[in-house]
């Protein structure tokens, strides 16, 4: 009887009969087992050893196995690119989406485009919404509305295509420190109704699902609710973070896009991310904005071939999907570990330093806001830049610090985050190397003003 290493289970190799282990056979029992620690160490072998690297919300990473079935199909191509193309790209391409598809609970797989970054999946949705403005569909100052805390490139996107096409641009401002999903949803509430005052359209509504600085793990699913009963038409959901870090669920979610990056929390090499749009009238609307053969095809099958270029990054998801099921429970199993595992170390930080959370760790997945001591004097987003940089290159720490600038009369408050993760690969004395980074920056006076600009 072949062994199969079912659903991440620890699985015996037996051969049954009335319930005995028959004793004759000359092969002995195999043990398949859930990946070792020493062979995660392994698959991120190709870390710099000499970076406590708590950073991975940036670029992610992507275990050696993975890296090895990207170069198979990079042969592949490199060998024979006329079979590659005619007979391997699209079967691949459609079998990541299928598998992209029952992971996020899509309803179709047409629903799943793979495009490169998140970046890109924005400009695709945005693009739709310019042609509707330069189409009469959409009215000069019809509005689209997104987070204080989008990202920094969706928020140019939203200028250069929704803000060029004579559409308003309304922010919801966010507290930080935030305490509870319901200050979110009340700003959003009061944002959506300054966005329709004067009898103002809402056409768009962009939402975060977890934000990059500070992050917070967005109620997106309440936020899409408001934005039915508010008879906004269209909702688009940045979780370029999402997928392996928070629940990741189309059908619960409800959105008409949903992106989320697989190289950030799912292990992809660079540059892969899928794009949900839900089934509707106004699919065929949408674009890739690198034009090509397919145009006219689908937003998938457009997507799949945008001219000669490297396509093995949205080929691997077979082989991610391998890695993450050595793991007990898969990427679920992973998903939880790193957010009980950022919470703790977070909470040993704080306590280090006599600081807190900036949001309460419900709100957080695998990655959370640790203050800072108030004495390193972090009064500007340049301050922060310049701290991240000194712990880089003088302590070994990656991670990213966010500036928090203090309300009116408020004195000796902290004004520094730092942004830390938590990945497969994490280790213990990476947190401790950061800890004691700071307490020694502490204890020897230093402020972010003896920083050279
Ligand atoms: C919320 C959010 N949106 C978009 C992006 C852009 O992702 P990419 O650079 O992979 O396109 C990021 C990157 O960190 C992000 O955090």
């Amino acid at each position: 009887m072949a062994s199969d290493n079912y659903d991440g289970k620890h699985i015996h190799d037996r051969n049954h009969l009335n319930g005995d282990v028959i004793s004759h056979s000359p092969k002995k029992p195999k043990l398949y087992s859930f990946i070792t620690d020493s062979e995660i160490q392994s698959e991120f072998s190709h870390h710099d050893p000499a970076v406590a690297r708590i950073n991975n919300g940036s670029f992610g990473c992507c275990p050696a196995s993975v890296i090895a079935a990207q170069q198979q199909w990079q042969l592949k191509f490199l060998r024979q690119p006329d079979h590659f193309y005619f007979n391997e790209l699209k079967k691949g391409v459609l079998q990541s989406r299928a598998i992209i598809k029952e992971l996020v609970n899509a309803e179709y797989v047409d629903e799943i485009s793979i495009v490169d970054n998140a970046t890109t999946a924005a400009a695709i949705v945005l693009q739709q919404t310019a042609w509707a403005f330069q189409q009469g569909k959409f009215q000069k100052g019809d509005v689209v509305i997104m987070l204080h805390y989008a990202y920094g490139s969706v928020k140019k996107s939203i200028e250069a295509y929704v803000s060029r096409a004579g559409g308003e641009v309304i922010e919801v401002p966010l507290p930080f420190p935030v305490s509870s999903n319901d200050e979110i949803i009340s700003e959003f509430r009061r944002a959506l109704e300054r966005g329709k005052a004067e009898g103002k359209r809402v056409r768009l509504a962009v939402i975060d699902h977890v934000t990059s600085m500070p992050s917070v793990v967005i109620p997106v699913k309440e936020l899409v609710k408001i934005c039915r009963e508010e008879g906004v038409d269209q909702v688009f959901v940045d979780a370029a973070h999402a997928i392996g870090c928070t629940d990741v669920d189309m059908k619960e979610i409800g959105a008409d896009f949903y992106t989320s990056n697989l190289h950030k929390w799912f292990f992809c090499p660079p540059s892969v991310a899928f794009l949900y749009c839900l089934k509707s009238p106004r699919s065929s609307d949408l674009h890739h904005p690198v034009v090509s053969h397919e145009y006219g095809n689908g937003l998938a099958i457009e997507s799949a071939w945008i001219g000669t270029r490297d396509y093995s990054a949205q080929l691997v998801v077979p082989a991610v999907l391998e890695f993450v099921n050595r793991f007990e429970g898969g990427i679920e199993g992973i998903k939880k570990r790193n957010h009980d595992a950022v919470v703790e170390m977070g909470e040993m930080l704080c306590k280090a330093w006599g600081t807190r959370f900036g949001s309460p760790p419900d709100m957080c997945a695998s990655l959370i806001m640790v203050g800072l001591p108030a004495c390193l004097g972090i009064t500007s987003d340049s301050d922060a830049l310049k701290l991240r940089t000194h712990l880089r290159d003088n302590f070994g720490v990656e991670v990213p610090i966010y500036y928090r600038a203090p309300k009116d009369g408020e004195v000796g408050s902290v004004t520094g985050y730092a942004r830390i993760s938590h990945q497969v690969y994490n280790k213990v004395d990476d947190y401790y190397t950061f800890r004691d980074a700071v307490n020694q920056l502490v204890s020897n006076g230093f402020s972010c003003a003896l920083l050279s600009k």
